[in-house]
This record gives structure tokens, sequence and C-alpha cells, in this order.
């Protein structure tokens, strides 16, 4: 049997990452999240200095990252260099750097190499923003995976609110909204749906409904 591979696209906050890992437990499929890719090579600009808005200077330092990815439980892991830098990359700080740096087309190339190394020959659920039209063209299952800015930042504000942070609701829609603006603005592969997408729109749905729909697509191709 060919190995299954499953693209979901999409933009920050539609619920993709949330959905790509329980479809992969649930399938029993690797799961990749290229964005940690990014947020790591977006960590280490900052490291190092490197000023993310000088495309020519993230393009000459990008080589020399070295980023990688491990399983432990099934539970990713994503290193730069000798340290496991899983929870640092998950900051407001790196979320943009990484927004910066995805601009670069040689950033690109590299992490998009590198991901289609790790599906290779293997089923994977990989999301992130051009794996449909990109990484994984020839995907068994492609998802475009999407909710209104207001829903995203609505959910965004209660996950903070959950884990007692606090969360303006304005600010965050407002960065939503500027982070679509530069997903699907860039050059260089814009967050766009593929063409053979099919586009879930999960403004009106539960997290559970929106992921036995997407079981249910990949169940159809195995
Ligand atoms: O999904 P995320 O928020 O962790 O992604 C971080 C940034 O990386 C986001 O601004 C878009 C970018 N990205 C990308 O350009 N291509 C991908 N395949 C994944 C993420």
């Amino acid at each position: 049997m060919k190995p299954i591979t499953v693209a979901i696209d999409g933009p920050a906050g539609a619920g993709k990452s949330s959905v790509a890992k329980a479809v992969s437990q649930r399938m029993g499929i690797d799961y990749l999240d290229t964005g940690a890719m990014y947020r790591a090579m977006g960590l280490y600009m900052l490291i190092n200095a490197v000023p993310i808005a000088d495309e020519a200077a993230v393009a000459e330092y990008c080589g020399q990252a070295r980023i990688g990815v491990t399983y432990d439980g099934g539970v990713q892991h994503t290193w730069l260099g000798d340290a496991d830098v899983s929870q640092a990359i998950r900051t407001e700080q790196c979320s943009s750097a990484a927004s910066g740096v995805s601009k670069v087309p040689q950033v690109r190339e590299i992490l998009v190499e590198a991901q289609r190394r790790i599906a290779a020959g293997h089923g994977v659920v990989m999301d992130g923003r051009d794996i449909g039209t990109r990484v994984l063209p020839d995907a068994a299952v492609k998802i475009f995976l999407t909710a209104s800015p207001q829903v995203r930042a609505r959910r965004r504000c209660d996950e903070m609110a959950a884990k007692g942070q606090a969360a303006d609701y304005d600010t965050i829609l407002r960065d939503i909204q500027a982070r679509d603006y530069q997903d699907t603005h860039r050059a260089a592969s814009p967050l766009k749906k593929a063409e053979d997408a099919v586009e879930v729109d999960t403004s009106e749905m539960s997290l559970e409904e929106v992921i036995a729909a997407i079981c249910r697509l990949v169940e159809a191709v195995v």
C-alpha cells in the first residue's frame, strides 16, 4: 500500500495543528508541523541578531541554521543545533520572526527540501501554508482549513485566557489580519488553496466535527 500523505493548509489560527495532530493519532500516521521549522529559523535569526527585515542577510545566514525534527511517543520535538526549542519557538516574537523569514525564497528552499525528506517513503500528515501547493503536490488528501478572522481571534483569546494570560481581542484580531495579509501577499509561495484541496470552513464547527470530517476524507482514499 502506498503511504498516505495528508496536506492541511490554511491561515494562522484556523486550528490546523490541533486538527492535524488528532487526525495523525487516529489514523496512525506521523505528523509534521512545518510552521515549527519556520519558527526555529526565525529563532536562529533572533539569537544571531540577524535583522529579519533584511532579506539578503536572512538569505545569507539561513544555510547555517541546523534545524531538525525528532519524535518522542508521537510528539514532535523541534531542534536548533543541539537545543530542543519546541517550547522556545511558541512566543509571539518567534511567530513574527517566522512570518518574516518565511518570505525569503532561500529559507523556503531549505525547509521545503527538509520537509520532503522527512515525508519520503512513509505516510505523513503535514500542516502549513504551502503543503498542498508545493511541498507535497501529490498528497492523497488536501485540506484548506479556514475560519473567519473574528472566530480565529476569539478562539486565540479563549486559549490565552485558559492559560491565565492577558488577552485583548482587538489586538489579537489586528495581529491575525496582519499575519493573513503577509502570508497571502508574499511573492514566495503565498498562502493559497490548492485547486484540488477541499475547503473546510470551521467557523461554525466544533474541533471534534472538523477532525471527524477530515478522518472520513482520509478513510475514503485508504
Ligand atoms: O503555523 P505557524 O504559526 O507556526 O507558522 C509560523 C509562520 O511560518 C507563519 O507566519 C507562516 C509561516 N509558514 C510558512 O510560510 N509555510 C509553512 N509551510 C508553515 C508556516
